[in-house]
Order: C-alpha cells, then sequence, then structure tokens
C-alpha cells in the first residue's frame, strides 16, 4: 500500500541557503525532528530553494502531485520582510486552507518569543498532502511541531 512507503517533503526557503552563503539548518532540523516522533518507515524528499513565488509553487506542486508526499514541512520566508512569500505561495497551491495550524503555533511561539506575532505560517491541503509552514529559525522548528503534531497523522488519515 501506500503508507508501506511514506514520503515526507521538508523544504528550505532561503535565499542565502540556496546560494550556499550559509549552511541550511532547518532543514536537518525537521529531519531530526521526524526521525524522533515517527516509528515506522519514511523516506525524507529534501529541498533548499529560494525565496522566489515560482520555485516554491513548483516546488510544492511537484512534492504533492510527483512524489505523493503525505506531508510537506516548509521552513523559512514566514515574515513580514520584502522577499517572505512562503504563506502566499502556500496558498497558491492550496485546495483547502487549515488555519487552526498557524493559529496554534503562532500561540505557542508566543509565549517563548514577542515578535512570534511577525510570522504569518499558515498549512493547507492539496491533494493527500498536508502542507505545513514553519518559521526560518531552527529553534522555532521544535516548539512548533510539538505543539501541531499529535493532530498531523489524524489529518493525513483523512485525505485518503
Ligand atoms: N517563532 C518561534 N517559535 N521562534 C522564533 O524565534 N521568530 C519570529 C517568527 N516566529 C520566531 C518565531 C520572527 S522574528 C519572524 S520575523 C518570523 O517568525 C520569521 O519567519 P521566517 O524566518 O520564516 O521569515
Amino acid at each position: 500500500s501506500k503508507k508501506d512507503h511514506v514520503k515526507i517533503g521538508i523544504v528550505t526557503v532561503s535565499d542565502r541557503a540556496s546560494r550556499g552563503e550559509y549552511e541550511d539548518r532547518g532543514g536537518p532540523a525537521i529531519v531530526d525532528y521526524l526521525s524522533e516522533v515517527l516509528s515506522s518507515e519514511w523516506t525524507p524528499v529534501a529541498r533548499v530553494i529560494p525565496d522566489e513565488l515560482y520555485t516554491i509553487t513548483e516546488t510544492l506542486q511537484e512534492l504533492t502531485d510527483l512524489e505523493q508526499c503525505c506531508l510537506i514541512v516548509t521552513t523559512g520566508g514566514t515574515g513580514p520582510a520584502k522577499r517572505d512569500i512562503t504563506p502566499e505561495a502556500t496558498l497558491a497551491v492550496a485546495e483547502k486552507e487549515m488555519p487552526g495550524f498557524g493559529e496554534l503555533m503562532r500561540k505557542v511561539s508566543l509565549e517563548k518569543v514577542p515578535t512570534a506575532i511577525l510570522s504569518r505560517q499558515t498549512a493547507v491541503i492539496r491533494g493527500g498532502s498536508l502542507i505545513i509552514n514553519l518559521p526560518g529559525q531552527p529553534k522555532a522548528i521544535q516548539e512548533c511541531l510539538d505543539a501541531v503534531f499529535p493532530a498531523v497523522p489524524y489529518c493525513i488519515d483523512l485525505l485518503e
């Protein structure tokens, strides 16, 4: 069945990481997190891409429609700066918006840092994929995933 080879997309959205100006720390932090919480077999499909609307939408479409990832987690590009457009790209490929994810992640993050109000992260459904935005800060990755992860397997089950 599909469950025997579950793929999970991990998308780092960062101009500088994609140019090799610094090492991507977000993607590996997501892989580490998932390795800890998931008991069954899964395969990461990782991408490091610049903050370009077309590149992000194309990558999300590839990971949903072609790779058939059940879950895709993005990191970066959720802030208010001019180049931050990950939520717009995510909404552009969405069939359904799942606003509860962003609401809960901001609530939890706000208890740690007041600047969490600057994150516009969201989550959406496209086909059989749940796509979740995380902020770029590696520390935010664990905080945000801890908050929403209990609902993730249930959500994916409902997409089949
Ligand atoms: N959330 C957590 N948990 N921890 C953080 O440090 N940084 C905030 C916010 N959310 C932060 C956070 C800040 S300062 C901004 S600008 C946005 O996330 C950054 O999102 P980005 O890195 O995806 O652009």
